[in-house]
């Protein structure tokens, strides 16, 4: 088990567009497989591969609660929203984005086209909590933050509070009920 150092905004490769696996091999499930354990770890329930400095478009999610944790993680490479209807609007939070939450509008229901570590083309239909933390993984790997969803006032609000903080603090995910994506 390895830990990954998660990037934090204002963090520039957040904003980094990440590049195609073009080969699945050792190295993508040992990058797959860290990821999983950092994402556990930070008791987050998705986690794309820009949050940990590497620029492949690569995620992982589970968005089971508790006991149900680890039974259904995904791995998924190269993903891409194929589908997308619906909306519904869900109080947000992100690894990346410490001490700060809120609500964003997304698709219901997407379907999401991939690829396993096995080699096998997957195709994943998601909806609620699942469908928001695809949609923000894959957001991750566009170089997208769920802040730039937000107004620009809002994104500059944060950014102010981050200054006074001075040093980030370690999130405490225990204080929050809202999911770090
Ligand atoms: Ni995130």
């Amino acid at each position: 088990m390895a830990l990954l150092r998660i990037h934090r905004f204002p963090d520039g490769i957040l904003a980094k567009e990440a590049e195609k696996v073009k080969e699945i091999d050792g190295k993508t499930a040992a990058l797959l497989n860290n990821m999983a354990d950092t994402m556990y770890s930070a008791n987050g329930i998705g986690l794309a591969a820009n949050q940990v400095g590497v620029l492949e478009r690569v995620i992982v999610v589970d968005v089971g609660r508790e006991n149900d944790r680890g039974k259904e993680l995904f791995k998924i490479i190269n993903p891409e929203i194929i589908e997308a209807e619906g909306s519904q609007i869900t109080e947000e939070g992100c690894l990346s984005v410490v001490d700060y939450t809120a609500e964003v509008t997304r698709a219901s229901r997407v379907l999401v086209k991939g690829w396993t570590l096995d080699h096998k083309e997957i195709e994943i239909e998601a909806e609620n909590l699942a469908a928001v933390c695809l949609q923000h993984e894959i957001d991750h790997l566009d170089g997208t933050l769920f802040i730039d969803h937000l107004s620009r006032l809002k994104r500059e609000m944060y950014r102010k509070r981050l200054k006074k903080l001075g040093d980030i603090p370690d999130p405490d995910p225990s204080k929050s009920n809202v999911p770090n994506i």
